[in-house]
């Protein structure tokens, strides 16, 4: 079933919880994941979709306290990357809000992997997934790279490209990329779909 939900009270909704920045982000998922659908000829409701991109962060202004208490109190399984970095804990927190809410289950799982990506994100998640990544306010790409990484034949070589640049840029800070996303780089590598 696709949303029944009115995208204007959404955004409405949004502009009064989330700080400007984070709304006009939100915003920008929405409207990149729809143009990301007609760029590689996806067929999903185009009003559901842009709200999973519209919504995806609704949880990200909660501070670690709240999220932590939150995903206690809702016993939502965790990875384990997640249990140590509570700024994680937005994805699955904002799922659990959403499916509360009676947003549709494809929507809610591409909310649920949005930060740590997966191989069960679904191909809603995937859209997601990337166009948190490129958007037009993200300052770590600049045009040149955008347009390259949408030259892209397929959605999923395009993922892993993210997932690569992900990996680079985690390990210059000595960081790595978490379990989950490395599975899914794997997977695309190998030529799984989503
Ligand atoms: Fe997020
Ligand atoms: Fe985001």
């Amino acid at each position: 079933m696709s949303s029944h939900f009115d995208s204007t009270v959404l955004e409405q909704e949004l502009s009064e919880t989330l700080s400007a920045k984070r709304y006009q982000h939100s915003v920008a998922v929405g409207e990149t994941c729809v143009r990301l659908q007609h760029r590689y000829h996806e067929t999903f409701d185009e009003r559901e979709l842009c709200q999973c991109g519209l919504m995806h962060d609704i949880a990200r202004d909660w501070n670690a306290k709240r999220l932590i208490q939150f995903a206690d109190d809702h016993h939502l399984p965790l990875e384990s990357e997640e249990k140590g970095c509570a700024v994680l804990l937005h994805a699955p927190v904002g799922a659990a809000l959403l499916q509360e809410r009676g947003f549709p289950e494809q929507l809610c799982i591409a909310v649920r992997y949005h930060t740590i990506g997966s191989i069960y994100m679904g191909r809603m998640g995937l859209l997601l997934y990337i166009a948190d990544y490129i958007e037009p306010n993200r300052m770590h790409l600049d045009d040149e790279m955008r347009s390259s990484l949408l030259a892209e034949p397929t959605l999923e070589a395009l993922c892993i490209r993210i997932l690569e640049a992900e990996r680079a840029h985690l390990l210059t800070k000595g960081k790595v990329v978490t379990h989950s996303g490395l599975e899914l780089l794997h997977f695309l590598q190998e030529g799984g779909k989503l």
